[in-house]
């Protein structure tokens, strides 16, 4: 694509995402970057293509040269691909079909046990036994998932993470031999994309960006204007005799309604973390 195309193709994809116009400045290098960010999509159906380790070892790499609080090193990767232990995992979440036809299939964690053994060599007391020293290597794990899917998306690839996954959190921990204080973050599924994917919408900027302070005064009416943008492009995609679409709102109040994995803290506790 050339520039003046990648030029208008990131203004239309800003403009499907966030339902406004996004200025960018003249003269700026690696639009095309931009614009891979900007069309990111989540995808559920994969061609028929495998994925080799070998290319999962590159993306890896790639991925886990993520920034690293205190360079701490705290994110694991586990690439599924023993045929027993990837059916068990996928049949923790019969929910997910896109997870059992996916050619490939990862697990990213949070790992704070390498840390805390830098101590016990040294017969040192570890003294950062509070909530920071679970959220630090969750932050890291989430960096490097981002990662991963930035960088398979420079090859062609696409990603759908699983985060359900942690419904089953213990038998998870079970299957892939997770010792004390390493705890997953989400599944990620990897292939080639079998079709291309529309832009979701996102919150107009004005809600998620702010000056200088919070400004929360209008909120409400920034949720409402993206629920009626949300329902328009819902609307617009549906294919005939799909259930009846709703506002962003409704459907998050609906998905949300009963409690969800309100056993994870106790997971994370059982894993050795002390959350003060
Ligand atoms: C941490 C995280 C966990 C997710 N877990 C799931 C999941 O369990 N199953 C799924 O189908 N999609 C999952 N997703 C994908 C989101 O549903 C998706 O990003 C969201 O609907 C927005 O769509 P988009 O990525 O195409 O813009 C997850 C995304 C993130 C960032």
């Amino acid at each position: 694509m050339n520039d003046e195309n990648t030029l208008n193709a990131l203004t239309q994809a800003l403009a499907a995402r966030f339902g406004e116009e996004v200025a960018i400045p003249p003269g700026l290098e690696g639009l095309d970057q931009l614009l891979q960010m900007a069309s990111q999509a989540t995808h559920r159906a994969w061609a028929e293509r495998a994925v080799d380790a070998d290319l999962v070892r590159l993306l890896a790499a790639c991925a886990l040269s993520a920034p690293t609080k205190s360079y701490l090193q705290q994110a694991d990767i586990v690439d599924i691909r023993d045929s027993a232990v990837r059916l068990a995992v996928e049949s923790l979440v019969p929910s997910m079909p896109w997870m059992k036809t996916a050619p490939a299939l990862l697990l990213f964690c949070g790992n704070g046990r390498r840390f805390r053994r830098i101590f016990e060599r040294r017969g040192k007391a570890f003294t950062n036994e509070h909530l920071d020293g679970f959220f630090n290597p969750a932050v890291d794990a989430a960096l490097v998932m981002m990662n991963f899917i930035r960088a398979a998306s420079a090859v062609g690839m696409v990603c759908c993470p699983i985060s359900v996954l942690r419904d089953q959190a213990e038998e998870l921990a079970t299957l892939l031999a997770m010792p004390e204080h390493v705890f997953p973050l989400a599944g990620l599924c990897i292939g080639w994309p079998l079709q291309a994917r529309s832009i979701s919408p996102r919150l107009p900027l004005e809600a998620t960006l702010h000056q200088d302070r919070f400004e929360e005064r209008r909120t409400d009416a920034l949720i409402d204007s993206f629920d009626s943008r949300y329902l328009a492009v819902q609307l617009s995609r549906r294919p005939a005799g799909s259930p009846a679409a709703q506002t962003w709102s409704d459907e998050k109040a609906k998905q949300y309604e009963s409690p969800q994995r309100d056993d994870w803290g106790r997971f994370v506790r059982r894993q050795k973390f002390d959350l003060r």
